[in-house]
């Protein structure tokens, strides 16, 4: 059975989906580690719930970026982490992480990459007047949003209900994150 570390900083909506088909036998895993940067997230409360052990941290009682890096580093290696999955980690992966995690981490972005990178991906694509939208699972590498694609699904929408689009996305993202997992880890 692999072993998943799951990333987040907000709700964990995706954190949840992936924790819940492993439990329910989709996916031959275990999410063994739930890494957050901010102690005030649902995420956190998700984690308890569903008794998955946490490595929650303040960026800011560190002097940089490389320091918590390296703490999450000996939380992966201790917990035996085969594949790390973003899921709304809101900070770019340095190259101390990378090198060490390389080719084993992935992140799901609600736009269809390379388009709409970065931050507020849902709100730049309306602003632009996007017809259809959709979701990318992509490997991380040192790159913002711009490793190898993995997995894409898009969807047309007409409007400019940010939070609309946000549900389209999300209901998909609950459904594509764990059938990407399950296929890396099957290859
Ligand atoms: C997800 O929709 C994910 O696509 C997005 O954050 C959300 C997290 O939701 N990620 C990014 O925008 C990365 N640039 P969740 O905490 O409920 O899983």
């Amino acid at each position: 059975m692999k072993r998943l570390a799951i990333f987040a900083s907000g709700a964990g909506t995706n954190f949840e989906a992936i924790a819940t088909a492993c439990r329910r036998k989709e996916i031959d895993a275990e999410v063994v580690l739930m890494v957050c940067d901010r102690p005030a997230a649902k995420v956190v409360e998700r984690a308890k719930l569903l008794d998955i052990p946490t490595f929650v941290f303040s960026p800011s009682s560190y002097a940089a970026k490389a320091d918590y890096e390296r703490e999450i580093i000996a939380q992966l290696d201790a917990a035996k982490v085969d594949l790390v999955c973003l899921a709304g980690y809101m900070r770019i992966i340095s190259p101390v992480l990378l090198a060490a995690y390389n080719h084993r981490i992935i992140n799901i972005h609600p736009s269809l990459l390379p388009a709409f990178r970065g931050a507020n991906a849902v709100e730049q694509a309306i602003e632009y007047g996007v017809k259809v939208f959709g979701i990318t699972i992509h490997w991380v590498d040192e790159s913002l949003d711009g490793g190898k694609i993995i997995a894409q699904e898009a969807f047309a929408y007409e409007g400019n209900d940010a939070a609309e689009v946000h549900r389209i996305g999300q209901a998909i993202e609950h459904r594509l994150y764990p059938e990407t997992i399950k296929k890396i880890l099957n290859e």
